[in-house]
């Protein structure tokens, strides 16, 4: 059996890549826990190959280059597309699959209802099994990555094993990786959190490898107090790199309770107005829901001098700093971004974001050697390869309904390059934090903007957002569901605790930012949506920027303090007042039936709700 020590430089029949000059399987820490775990878990997983990630330029060209060769990566065409690589994953696997992700806490309480649960010790030994000869045929990469830049107070540390060169350039992209990591772990100043990543599918010797490895049988497993991640089966972002969603959130939200910080599904972004005054907001939108799009939001006509910043796109950590105000840092480095609909008309900034340097998965593929996806082009492509390799044309799209890009399509592309990225983006202090912002898809109900009367209510308010199901979990779409905090698939313990952690958080605070909801989504009679969104949300932003510094008015209604049509910027749109009154409306009736549906969650929930969510709905019902 082989383990790290076996793969010297002297005596390796590693046939591999030499980075240069470097053998890969020399370890590049000195950390003998580290050194250990590897050893032990080579010795589970069976590889053929351990490869340290240094993390440099070269090493990733070379796994590129490997992953050409092996049929994982199609190169796409240098002159349109430089620096970028196109993948098709196995049509099964192409978005995150809640139904099999687990919070194994030790008691089954502690994960609460919203959460799949099982017996850690059971689990464990479930995974050692799935795991044992696991990697055999394939190399074993040891992934150290910082969440946060390197050295950042508010950063963590992870190390991830995986036999899925995917993962490791995508991570390239998505997180800190390397040697600085490395020697930030030999410091033994962090706490490192251990990430066992296989797609499940070991090659034997004679065995042809397919283009995306995994297996049909899945587990994205996370042990809350010993902090470990243990993924199977699947090479999908939010399932494999696990620096995201397991990590950033899950994990990661339970350090944060412990610690008294916040790990949200939150953008950043920066709003600077004609005078330079800089204002910060976050937002968590459920998944595909515009946190993208929001993040990089270009002012319309009648903005001039306005200007938004990027922070970051998906994943917010927020802590109180020496004076008590809440900042906040984007762990990642990269975008995971969702395809579809993003085009040079909708969101110009992702589109430049993306232009160079990106992996593109599962969209289609012209015969330029360059990617398309609905929504890229007013005009499709006269013909392309489908995400599934198929020959897709806007005839056969017609026929059939077939799309070129699955709906779930994602691009992964490094924050650096996005035009409007924050000059403080990387500022290990983070970003100071003047208003929260909640929002999801719903066609009815609820309006265009409102906020709630103070942070409970707020609490409240993001306690109950709902949202229609998208393409970024396997699921019923369309479906409206509760996403308390866009976290219910990413809060890893008991959702009732976490509502009295967000309720607690403003103690720890010298001034709680303001608290808002926003729908872009909700549609006519025509069914059509009734906003025009994207580049327009900025009239809705700067509503809520000028109410965070006692700029603007509001007017009292049941649910919060609602902008009158004369309180929002107009200049630059046509925009009917009767539309915005329809789209602002609150219907009694809808409304009580929505309280209702609150129930619906907390039901579940009923024995660990903090008491201000109680009074917060008998008040909400009490106004209706
Ligand atoms: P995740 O990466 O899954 O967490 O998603 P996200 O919240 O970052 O969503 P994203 O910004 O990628 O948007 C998802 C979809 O919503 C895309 O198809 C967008 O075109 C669409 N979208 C975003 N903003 C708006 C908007 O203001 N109005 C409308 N109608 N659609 C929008
Ligand atoms: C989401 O689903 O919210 C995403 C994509 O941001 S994934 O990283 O796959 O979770
Ligand atoms: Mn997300």
């Amino acid at each position: 059996m082989k383990s790290a020590q076996d793969h010297s430089p002297s005596t390796t029949t590693y046939s591999g890549l030499a980075v240069h000059g470097r053998n890969p399987a020399i370890p590049l820490s000195k950390n003998a826990h580290l050194l250990k775990w590897v050893e032990k878990m080579a010795r589970l997983t069976q590889p053929d190959a351990i490869h340290w990630v240094d993390g440099s330029r070269e090493e990733h060209d070379s796994i590129c280059g490997q992953m050409v060769q092996s049929g994982s990566f199609i190169k796409l065409n240098e002159a349109i597309w430089p620096g970028c690589y196109y993948a098709r994953s196995d049509p099964s696997d192409v978005a995150r699959v809640e139904d099999r992700t687990f919070i194994c806490s030790l008691s089954e309480e502690a994960a609460g209802p919203t959460n799949h649960w099982e017996n850690p010790y059971l689990m464990r030994r479930k995974l050692k099994r799935l795991f044992d000869g696991s990697m055999r045929g394939r190399t074993m990469y040891v992934l150290p990555y910082s969440m946060g830049p390197v050295g950042s107070p508010m950063s963590q540390i992870g190390v991830q094993l995986t036999d899925s060169p995917y993962v490791v350039v995508s991570m390239y992209i998505m997180a800190r990786i390397g040697l600085p990591v490395f020697a930030e772990i030999d410091k033994d100043e962090k706490r490192v959190v251990p990430c066992m990543h296989t797609v499940g599918a070991p090659l034997e010797a004679t065995q042809q490898d397919v283009a995306w490895p995994c297996n049909k049988e899945k587990y994205i497993v996370h042990f809350p107090e010993t902090r470990e991640i243990w993924s199977y089966g699947s090479g999908y972002g939010g399932n494999a790199l696990l620096g995201k969603k397991c990590f950033a959130l899950r994990i990661a939200s339970n350090i944060a309770r412990d610690e008294g910080w916040m790990a949200e599904h939150m953008l950043i972004l920066g709003v600077e107005n004609p005078q330079g005054e800089k204002t910060y907001v976050t937002a968590a939108f459920p998944s595909s829901c515009g946190k993208t799009n929001f993040a990089m939001l270009i002012p319309p006509a009648g903005f001039e001098g306005w200007k938004v910043w990027t922070v970051g796109d998906d994943i917010a950590w927020l802590k109180p700093d020496a004076e008590n105000r809440l900042r906040a840092i984007n762990p990642e480095a990269g975008f995971f971004g969702v395809a579809p609909g993003t085009s040079s008309k909708t969101n110009p900034n992702a589109m430049a974001a993306l232009s160079r340097n990106t992996i593109f998965t599962n969209v289609a593929l012209t015969p330029e050697g360059g990617v398309w996806w609905e929504g890229m082009t007013d005009e499709p492509p006269t013909e392309c390869l489908d995400w599934q390799g198929q020959r897709w044309t806007p005839q056969i799209a017609k026929e059939t309904g077939a799309k070129a890009a699955h709906p779930n399509s994602r691009f992964t592309a490094p924050a650096s390059q996005c035009p409007t990225i924050d000059p403080a983006w990387e500022d290990p202090q983070g970003v100071p934090i003047s208003a929260i912002i909640f929002g999801g898809r719903r066609a009815t109900t609820m309006p265009l903007v409102y906020q709630a009367f103070n942070w409970s209510a707020g609490v409240y308010l993001g306690a109950t957002v709902g949202s229609e199901m998208t393409a970024a979990a396997a699921g019923t779409i369309g479906k409206v569901r509760r996403d308390p905090m866009a976290m219910l698939p990413f809060c890893g313990y008991h959702m009732g605790d976490y509502f009295r952690h967000w309720i607690r958080m403003q103690r720890a605070l010298s001034e709680t930012p303001r608290i808002f909801s926003v729908n872009w989504f909700r549609k006519g009679a025509d069914g059509k949506f009734i906003w025009p969104g994207f580049a327009e949300n900025m009239r809705i932003l700067k509503w809520i920027i000028d109410r965070t510094h006692g700029r603007a008015l509001g007017q009292e209604t049941p649910i919060g303090w609602m902008p009158r049509y004369e309180d929002i910027e107009w200049q630059g749109l046509e925009f009917p007042k009767e539309t915005f009154t329809q789209l602002q409306a609150v219907d009694r009736n809808s409304w009580k039936s929505e309280v209702l549906g609150h129930e619906e969650l907390f039901i579940e929930l009923h024995d660990r709700l903090p008491p201000e969510i109680v009074y917060e709905r008998e008040l909400l019902i009490c106004r209706l």
